[in-house]
């Protein structure tokens, strides 16, 4: 699948670059192309893919928006939790629906590696992507 990066805000955008960045509204000039981006992070600290690769929770029934159908993604970073210190943390979470993007959570070292989206329209696959400050960009994918 073609990846795109922006340069200004490390957004990932699938299939092709757009107009301009959704999160941080850079020209599609800023977005460079790097179809390997997670497998080069996997390659260059194999050890740290426990610590970084996305788990994902799809939950139907939602406790918050009652009124409405929600789908609720809960993530968590890493099967054993990465650390969130001043030095070493994740930067933000993206959720995407078929590959569309969704939305961002942006995260301090004062929260756990974590994120919470609540979908309001239907899909068939949410892709989750992670930046750790230190070992780069991760990604997980659960059908919906
Ligand atoms: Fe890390």
């Amino acid at each position: 699948m073609n990846i795109f990066i922006c340069k200004v805000c490390g957004h990932i955008e699938f299939n092709a670059a757009p107009g301009n960045c959704p999160v941080c509204y850079a020209p599609k000039e800023k977005f460079e192309q790097n179809d390997k981006i997670f497998i080069e992070s996997e390659e260059k600290s194999k050890e740290a893919a426990p610590k970084h690769i996305p788990l994902i929770q799809i939950i139907r029934e939602c406790h918050l928006i009652k009124e409405q159908k929600c789908t609720d993604v809960l993530v968590r970073i890493g099967e054993v939790l990465h650390p969130m210190e001043e030095k070493h943390y994740i930067m933000f979470i993206d959720c995407y629906l078929d590959y569309k993007y969704i939305s961002r959570v942006m995260l301090t070292p004062d929260v756990w590696a974590s994120g919470l989206y609540h979908l309001k329209k239907e899909g068939k696959k949410v892709t989750i992507v992670e930046r750790c400050n230190i070992h780069g960009f991760w990604m997980a994918e659960a059908s919906v």
